[in-house]
Formats: C-alpha cells, structure tokens, sequence
C-alpha cells in the first residue's frame, strides 16, 4: 500500500470541522500536538477529534450496536463513475470527522485499486468469502476484523477489498437458502464489527446478478450514477425494473428498496448532456440530487496506480477544483438524506454555514 500521508492543509481541515472563526485562531486553538508547525496536515482522525470537541461529544463505547446507513453505488452499465464517486465520497465522509468502511462489491476490483491494493499480489478475504463462509457456518473461518484493511489511520477508513475471484461468487449463491438476503445475514451476524462505523459505502459492479442483487437488499436506498447521456439513461431504466422485481419478489419480507440518481461527468458545452439531462429532470424529479457531478480531468489522474503524485481521492490532491467542489457538496446532501451521525448527532449541525449546499 501507497505510504502517501492522507490528510488536507489547515484551510480545509477548517472548512471541513466547520469552524467560522479566523485561520490563525483555528491553529491556535486545535494545532496542539504541532505547536508551530504552519503547514500541519490534518488526518480525518484529527478532524473526527477536533469536531467531537466542538460539538462536546466523546466516543461513546456504550453505544446501541446496529447496522450503520448504507451508500450502495450500483448503475446496470459499465463506466458511469460509479467507483469514482463511491471512493471519494468516503474519503470525503471521512475527512469530515466519519468512521468509514467501504466494501468492494466489484470482482474488478477498481476501488480497491483506487486505494492502492494492489490485488494481484495481496492475500484478500473478499465480501463474497464472507458471506460464502457465513452461509456455510464455518465460523471459525468468517474473521470479519481480518479482512477489512487499514486505509486512513485509527479507523477514520477501512476497507474489505476485491480480487478477481469475487466474480465466483454466483455459482455458490445460486445454492444459497434465502440468497437475496445472505449479505444482511452476515450483517446482522457481525453487527459488532458493523456498528464500529458511521457508514458503509459499497462499489457494485455494473452487471445484475445474485451478488450485486444481494448487496443490494441490505439497503434502503440505492445510489444510481448516470452519465447524461442515451447509454446511461437506458440503464437507469432496467436498474429501475431490477429494483421492481426484488421489491416484488420480496414484499412479505418487507423489502422496500428504493433509488436516488447521481448525474456524473456533466459537461455543459455538450448539447447531448444538456439535452439528456432536461429528460432525467423531467422524468425522475424527486429522486434526482441537486448536485451534479460535473467532467473533471482530476478524477481520471487520480486513479493512476502509478501516480504517487496524482492518485488518491481529489479533496486531498485537489481539494478546490471542481471535482472536490461536487463531491463535498453531493457528500453534504448524502449525510442529510441518509442521517449519517457523527457519534450519535446529526454530523451536519456545525457545518450549517460551510459550503454551498443549503
Ligand atoms: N466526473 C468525472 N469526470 C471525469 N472523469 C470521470 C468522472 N467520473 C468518472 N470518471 C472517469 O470515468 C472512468 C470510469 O469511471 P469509474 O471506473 O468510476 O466507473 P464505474 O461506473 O465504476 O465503471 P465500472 O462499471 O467498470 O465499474 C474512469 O476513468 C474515471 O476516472
Ligand atoms: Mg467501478
């Protein structure tokens, strides 16, 4: 793994704890361990720890064990952005004080690639050996701890990473009891391990099948990211017919699923776009989110392996360009629809001033 310090500079660590008073009174009052060091870098531990005392919180180890909100990025098409702005959300959730784990639903692999896992040589416990594990009650076996991996320090975000082989996991499921729901079961199961986290984002692949259908159910609200143009909005359509059928399939149980669009990769001078997104308005209105993600060249350097300088998510590398810009705000708006606390408060309440979301 990259050995890259994650973190921002003290004007964004500022923005992020939403703090409104001076630069230079912010470093006074949260430099602490650094006295006089000017271009501190902030990790989202420290910003966990500076907004916590902002707020008057501590961690609370007593608190009720469930299952955290869950983001699942799913779109039925390749290429949308859906690993794109799964990964930097969570960077962002992260670098504003959340724990943070992200799930690599994907037998690509690319989010784990995104962080600089390199699956090829590493020795990975993927979601699908969990869950295969869990079904077969091997529990000796099903070490939940031992395949999430460390990505920020002390917890801020960590990740169960891919390999290849998760593209194996259909052939099992196919004879699994209840499949659809065997990711919640293993949910329920290790809710312990869970609970440790403020929020679970997990990067789908782009085809429909039992894998992607059984990490769906364990959602209430499935995060579909289109690009505005004809391909993509086709998709949306059978994504759409995909959650119809499971709600169907499944309403004794309760299964209530449901989606909100995320429109990435706008480019205004395009026509096509415009046009395409005037048609997504109009035919999705209330599950649309207001901001849309738009064409950003910084998000393509970011997920170069091999570009120490440029990869990573681009609220650290770039954080005032356009692209961290859309994800900050597209963060803010997620924590509000899907009520991501911070230890037990609504995350948002001191960054009411900050940004440009409402
Ligand atoms: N807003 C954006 N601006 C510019 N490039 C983008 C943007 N979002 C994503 N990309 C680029 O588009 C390509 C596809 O993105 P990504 O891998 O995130 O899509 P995906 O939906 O996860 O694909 P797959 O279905 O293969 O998993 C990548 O090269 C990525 O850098
Ligand atoms: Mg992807």
């Amino acid at each position: 793994m990259s050995a890259r310090p994650f973190g921002v500079k003290a004007r964004l660590a500022q923005e992020l704890c939403g703090f409104t008073g001076s630069p230079k009174a912010f470093r006074e009052k949260y430099n602490v361990a650094d006295k006089g060091q000017y271009h501190r870098i902030y990790t989202a531990e420290d910003i966990r720890r500076i907004r916590m005392s902002m707020l008057s919180l501590s961690e609370d180890s007593s608190r009720e064990k469930t299952v955290p909100p869950i983001l699942n990025f799913r779109m039925a098409k390749g290429g949308t952005g859906k690993t794109t702005i799964c990964g930097n959300v969570a960077s962002a959730l992260a670098m504003m004080g959340h724990k943070v784990l992200m799930i690599d639903g994907d037998p690509q692999a690319s989010l784990t690639g995104l962080f600089g896992i390199d699956w090829v040589s590493e020795n990975i416990t993927h979601i699908g050996d969990l869950m295969n594990r869990n079904e077969k009650k091997e529990k000796d076996f099903v070490d939940v701890q031992a395949a999430i991996w460390p990505i920020y320090a002390g917890g801020m975000l960590d990740m169960i990473p891919a390999d290849i082989t998760l593209a194996d996991s259909d052939s099992w499921l196919m004879g699994a009891t209840n499949r659809e729901f065997v990711f919640s079961r293993l949910l329920k199961r290790y809710v312990d391990v869970f609970a440790h986290y403020d929020v679970i984002l997990i990067d789908s692949a782009p085809s429909t099948s039992l894998l992607t259908n059984t990490l769906m159910t364990a959602c209430k609200t499935l995060l579909a990211v289109v690009v505005p143009e004809g391909p993509s909005t086709k998709a949306l359509e059978i994504l759409d017919s995909n959650v119809h059928e499971l709600n169907s399939a499944f309403a004794d149980a309760g299964l209530n699923l449901d989606y909100h669009v995320i429109v990435n990769r706008y480019n205004q001078t395009k026509k096509p776009h415009n046009d395409a997104l005037s048609k997504l308005v109009s035919t999705y209105p209330d599950q649309i989110n207001d901001t849309i993600v738009r064409d950003f060249i910084g998000f393509v350097r970011q997920n170069d392996a091999f570009d120490e300088k440029n990869n990573g998510p681009v609220l650290e590398k770039e954080p005032n360009s356009v692209g961290a810009r859309d994800v900050l705000d597209l963060t803010k708006s997620l924590i509000r629809m899907f009520d991501i606390k911070l230890a037990d408060v609504n995350s948002l309440a001191p960054l009411a001033s900050v940004g440009r979301a409402a």
